[in-house]
């Protein structure tokens, strides 16, 4: 019977197309590794990318080519990236173009370095060789490549354990129950208590002997437990010795612990997994002192040597020792020759466990080879080096602290955060911070605890890494951690127990508790009753305390009592106009915003501290009087806002305002002149006949008119050009839907006076803003330097939609995930579509921030229901419920707060302008 060869061999019919084929893959694979720093160092990776791996076997072949093209987008973008200069987690070498050519070759080559007679062998014999030689070892050690220290640290427990318990240990295997211990420092790798695990010693045989502040092994500790063990009947029989550890690099007094396992009669291990390849320095070498004297080390060649994944290697003192390990006479199929191929005993298989065994020799041959030692030897220093840069730009830093000494090229370090944070909310700040880093793409740090706490660990690796990339490191910290830090106080802010959000009265304090304070207190159910009465209290002794009253006719607009508050407002304001509230992140304030306000309750005017949550603002809220009752000077800061919301009660004062500011001459932020234009009437006639966005005309009534409306008597066109019913109707000078109903009918319009006794209402034409599925849609937005914020939107049953009564919790969370999809997808989504209907409202309100209450028609058109600077935007939310919110304010705040900044800047480029008005 004929078999069908043409289809047996994979080889190519046409080696010239496979030709080309391999040189555009090897030159893809240059122009990767030539122009790696120019990409990010790691990238998050798409979902569609990682479905790509999911598919079925495929029965069919695919051509080179496009499988090639495939490994292009799909891998080669999406690995860890510690071929980056930027990458500096874990302990990962950077490879090199030589040892990847080298890897080709030994994979074209495809030898099995599981022994017999053939160079390859001779070529990983030539490394055992040099490894002695660095390590000063005697001709008889032996080595061993493996996958990596994990698996050297193993061989080396066995190594041990065969010596500790004679060679029948491999028929009898250990007793259950058996007496022997090991010791290694706590900072050891947890391969080592896996090697204890896997050699069937037990985990708990393993003691993890304290370290000194610098990372060390405590020797006094490690012969005291010695001491303590030997009495109480154990066998110790292993010390192992690290040198490098993985969270610090810190080296153990290899020295003394050989001297002390040769007193003891102990196997001295060596996990010299990267810091073994220090002996290569002159410089770094001196720190190893005593490693030569180990019985066993194990080491990689892949992490500072640059060899490509992977290359592991143990070496052994007593050859023999090793042999006996390992070996197995009983493997017929293994037979030895004195000649063929089956000569040249003992063969690598019988070092180790492995009989299929990679040619990771080549790389790492070619790696000596091509670079020398020398140049080797140099990258170590220069990672060192940079460690070093590194270190003294973290000490010049005060917002960053370091965590622990820097021994060879590892440098842990974190974020200081602020006094008031916990210990759990600096770790958490922390990894967040790590995480923004990697996210970021400019470099990759990793983490690891050190006494306890979190820290962010550089591991300079890469041969490829300069001080621009330590620089860069640091840049990005700067830049995150302040959105990072001004989040935490937010998050603080919103979830704080019970006893945090419990306002405090300190009669010494310069500073006013607050409205946000207070009102989020409120927000969370705290009882404001019990400060409320302390302040009274406090009143009665110090009667003159302005900034106590002040807070108290907050608590009382808050809990509804506006006429007392407004009265206790007014005999405050009576003996201070100024007042001044603290940082919310607490510490010296970035910039001193000064905002002039109105008496009212808390729309009056713009609630700037919400703004300012996490910020370094200091906010200094002057209330101003009109009618020539204006200051002439202003108390100091850096940017002036005016914050007073339009009604008919501010009209005035605005008018006086735009003349005044100009006097000043300081950098302001918010015109008083747009405001005047912000009355629900204004606004309506404003924007009428703007294509762009629709708007109902609103109309100023009073009783009078209703009644004659009513009865008949007057046209409803005669008020409101588009007027028809349904109208909604509503008390000038309410907000938050106080008092506003839908009148279906002229008839209606009797029970409503009844009910409300106001002399003048604003009404216009309602709007049947329902969606498909009969809900109402209302979107808060705030605009800042003209650019829109979504900041909620509700979703609810009734026309007369409020975030608090839209149903947005429990159960509802269709509500909520759509407005998180809205959020999310804002910018491009919902900004996009009513782009032009803002550029109308920017250019209609030249105000630097203000809000916006709206919807959509049902033709798809802005429906504007009100513009305003005094609506709330806040981030309270429960984090739990709306988790969604936080990220989306923050950008909110953290927009509004770049503002500020961006105005105090334009003053300090003003020389015309450099000091802001004084006065005492
Ligand atoms: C000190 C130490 N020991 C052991 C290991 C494990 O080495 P491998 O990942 O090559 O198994 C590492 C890895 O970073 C290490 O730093």
């Amino acid at each position: 019977m004929a078999v069908p060869e043409s289809i047996s061999s994979l080889d190519p019919a046409d080696w010239s197309d496979l030709r080309q084929q391999g040189h555009k893959m090897l030159d893809d694979m240059f122009d990767y590794l030539e122009n790696v720093s120019e990409g990010p160092v790691w990238q998050p990776i798409p979902d569609a990318v990682r479905q790509g791996f999911s598919e079925r076997l495929p029965m069919q072949g695919s051509s080179l080519d496009s499988v090639h093209q495939v490994f292009m987008q799909d891998i080669l973008p999406y690995a860890v990236g510690n071929a980056h200069p930027g990458f500096m987690g874990w302990v990962h070498g950077g490879g090199t173009p030589v040892g990847m050519l080298a890897e080709m070759l030994a994979a074209g080559l495809n030898a099995n370095l599981g022994g017999r007679n053939q160079i390859p062998v001779e070529v990983e014999r030539q490394i055992v060789r040099w490894m002695r030689e660095l390590f000063s070892f005697p001709d008889g050690a032996s080595g061993l490549f493996v996958t990596g220290t994990s698996a050297a640290n193993l061989i080396g427990v066995l190594i041990a354990r065969r010596r500790a318990f004679g060679v029948e240990v491999r028929d009898d295997g250990t007793q259950t129950g058996s007496n022997v211990v090991a010791y290694t420092s706590i900072a050891a790798h947890a391969c080592i208590e896996q090697a204890m695990d896997i050699a069937g010693l037990g985990r708990k045989h393993l003691r993890k002997i304290p370290i000194q502040a610098d990372g060390a092994m405590d020797l006094a500790a490690l012969e005291q437990a010695i001491a303590a063990d030997r009495a109480a009947g154990m066998q110790p029989f292993l010390v192992v010795g690290t040198a490098g550890s993985v969270d610090i690099g810190a080296i153990d007094d290899l020295e003394a612990i050989a001297a002390l396992a040769r007193r003891e009669q102990l196997h001295f291990h060596v996990d010299g997994a990267f810091g073994a390849m220090a002996m290569l320095s002159p410089t770094h070498g001196k720190k190893l002192k005593g490693i030569a004297q180990a019985d066993t080390i194990a080491m990689d060649f892949h992490k500072w040597l640059q060899v490509p994944y992977d290359a592991g290697f143990l070496l052994a003192r007593d050859g023999e020792l090793h042999l006996s390990t390992f070996d197995d006479e009983q493997k017929t199929y293994l037979a030895r020759d004195t000649r063929g191929i089956a000569a040249g005993s003992p063969w690598p298989c019988d070092l180790g466990p492995d009989l299929s065994r990679s040619f990771r020799a080549l790389k790492t041959w070619f790696t000596f080879k091509v670079y020398g030692a020398a140049r080797l030897a140099q990258v170590i220093d220069h990672s060192c080096g940079l460690a070093r840069y590194l270190e003294q730009r973290i000490k010049a830093d005060p917002t960053l602290e370091m965590m622990a000494p820097v021994n060879l090229n590892i440098v842990c370090f974190r974020l200081r955060g602020t006094a008031q944070m916990s210990d759990a909310a600096l770790d958490a700040v922390n990894r967040e911070l790590l995480i923004a880093i990697q996210e970021s793409g400019v470099a990759a740090p990793s983490s690891t605890k050190v006494n306890g706490r979190l820290v962010i660990r550089a591991a300079l690796f890469n041969h490829r890494s300069i001080t621009a990339d330590m620089d860069k490191l640091l840049d990005a910290i700067a830049r995150l951690s302040r959105d990072l830090l001004a989040a935490h106080t937010m998050s603080q802010n919103i979830q704080p127990s019970l006893q945090d959000l419990t306002p405090r009265f300190d009669p010494d304090s310069p500073y006013l508790i607050g409205l946000a304070k207070l009102l989020t207190a409120a927000y969370f159910d705290v009882d404001l009753g019990p400060i409320g009465n302390t302040l009274i209290q406090h009143l009665q002794s110090a009667p003159d305390d302005h900034k106590a009253m002040m807070d108290l006719s907050t608590i009382l607009y808050i809990r509804g009592n506006d006429e007392v508050a407004a009265a206790t407002q007014l005999d405050a304001i009576q003996m201070q106009q100024l007042y001044h509230l603290p940082t919310a992140a607490g510490g010296k304030p970035g910039l001193r915003l000064l905002a002039l306000m109105v008496t009212g309750d808390f729309m009056a005017n713009t609630p700037l501290e919400f703004m300012l949550t996490g910020s370094d603002v200091a906010l200094d809220v002057l209330y101003v009087k009109p009618y020539g009752d204006l200051p002439t000077e202003l108390p100091p800061h850096d940017v002036l806002f005016v914050a007073v919301g339009e009604s008919d009660m501010t009209r005035d004062l605005l008018e006086e305002l735009c003349e005044a500011v100009d006097g000043w001459n300081t950098p302001l932020l918010n015109h008083p002149r747009p405001s005047l234009d912000l009355s629900r009437d204004r606004v309506g006639e404003l924007l009428q006949d703007k294509p762009e966005l629709s708007i109902p005309l609103t109309a100023r009534v009073d009783r009078y008119d209703l009644e004659e409306l009513q009865n008949g008597a007057a046209a409803l066109t005669s008020f409101l050009s588009d007027g028809e019913f349904p109208l909604i109707i509503r008390p000038i000078g309410s907000h938050a839907g106080k008092g506003l109903e839908k009148l279906l009918a002229p008839a209606d319009i009797a029970a409503y006076l009844e009910t409300h006794d106001s002399d003048e209402f604003f009404i216009s034409r309602f709007v049947d803003y329902s969606s498909a599925d009969g809900l109402f849609r209302k979107y808060r937005i705030v605009l800042i330097e003209g650019r829109p914020f979504l900041c909620h939107m509700a979703i609810s049953e009734n026309w007369m939609v409020h975030y608090l009564n839209a149903n947005m919790t429990g159960e509802n969370s269709f509500k909520r995930d759509e407005e998180a999809a809205v959020m999310r997808n804002f910018d491009q989504d919902f900004a996009e579509r009513h782009q032009a209907a803002f550029d109308v409202l920017n250019r209609s309100f030249p105000l630097d921030y203000y809000g916006l209450d709206c919807a959509e028609t049902k033709d798809g058109r802005l429906l504007i229901f009100e513009v305003d600077t005094g609506m709330i935007v806040h981030a309270m939310d429960p984090v739990d419920m709306f988790p969604y919110k936080q990220d989306n304010m923050r950008n909110v705040f953290a927009a509004f707060q770049s503002m500020l900044h961006k105005a105090k800047a334009r003053q300090s480029g003003n020389a015309d302008a450099s000091t802001p008005s004084q006065a005492g």
